[in-house]
């Protein structure tokens, strides 16, 4: 009789995408993703640069199972060769600058329209399984009166955005307008489209500079008072705001994945 073996055989390794790869949560995300046995694609502007990708090139498992990518979310087709042949596609990218002098063309249609070009390099690859894209609770309760509870129906006040101009808002607006155009666009090419909305992170971090989010979460004891509104500290807004520390985003990335 031939001996038959029922010993589990390892899953096929799968290639997911990580845009942004470089930046606060990105990092923990491609080291948590190397981790589990994924082959990661990881796209920063930059990969010449030592000084911003040294981290991730370190992590245990990068030589063999991590590649980096050069993808910008202001040029057209920039994701596409990251994005062929991957099964899922994490969006984490985005550019953070809360004092642009110029919010239309440095923050608002870099994220925008960025996440539009994924969502093509997605439907041209027709390999991918799901897109993940990490939006944010500015795009759920920035708003004049606080609910005790927000869900997945919430939005943010766009009008009340636009008049108060709080500390963030472009950031705000930007994420609102490419989640909602997400939403159309993964719909008219049958993408399947999860968003996961992380209220502020904080917590260790394994990139060479203090991430945004850290600087926001210390402006208590800095005294970076335009911070405060976003860290919940704000005495108009800080009844229901949902803040606290995500305890760890990355796993949840990953988890959104799996299921
Ligand atoms: N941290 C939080 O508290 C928090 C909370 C809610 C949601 N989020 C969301 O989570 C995601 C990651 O946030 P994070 O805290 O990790 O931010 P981060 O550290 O600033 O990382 C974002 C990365 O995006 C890349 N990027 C910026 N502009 C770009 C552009 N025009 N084209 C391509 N890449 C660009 C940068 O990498 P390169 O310079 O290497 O290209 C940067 O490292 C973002 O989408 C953010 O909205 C964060």
């Amino acid at each position: 009789m031939p001996l038959v073996t029922t010993m589990a055989m390892p899953p096929p390794a799968t290639t997911v995408c990580v845009t942004g790869a470089s930046g606060f949560i990105g990092s923990w995300l491609v080291m948590r993703l190397l981790q589990h046995g994924y082959i990661v694609r990881a796209t920063v502007r930059d990969p010449g640069n030592m000084e911003k990708v040294k981290h991730l090139t370190e992590l245990p498992q990068a030589d063999t199972k991590l590649t980096l990518w050069k993808a910008d979310m202001s040029i057209q087709g920039s994701y596409d060769k990251a994005v062929q042949g991957c099964e899922g596609v994490f969006h984490m990218a985005t550019p953070m600058d809360f004092e642009s002098n110029d919010p239309e063309n440095e923050v608002i249609k870099p994220t925008v329209e960025g996440m539009l070009n994924i969502i093509r390099s997605c439907a041209k690859a027709k390999t991918v399984k799901k897109l993940i894209f990490t939006t944010s609770a500015g795009t759920l309760n920035v708003e004049e009166h606080q609910k005790p509870v927000y869900d997945e129906t919430s939005w943010s006040d766009l009008d009340f955005i636009y008049s108060k101009k709080m500390t963030g808002w472009i950031y705000f607006l930007s994420k609102i307008l490419a989640e909602k155009a997400a939403m159309e666009a993964t719909k008219e090419n049958n993408i399947n489209l999860i968003t996961v909305i992380p209220p502020l992170v904080v917590g260790p971090f394994i990139m060479p500079t203090l991430p945004p989010s850290l600087i926001t979460a210390l402006s208590p004891i800095t005294g970076n008072e335009a911070h405060y509104l976003l860290s919940g500290f704000s005495d108009s807004h800080s009844q229901g705001t949902r803040t606290g520390a995500e305890k760890d985003s990355y796993n949840l990335h990953l988890d959104r994945l799996l299921r």
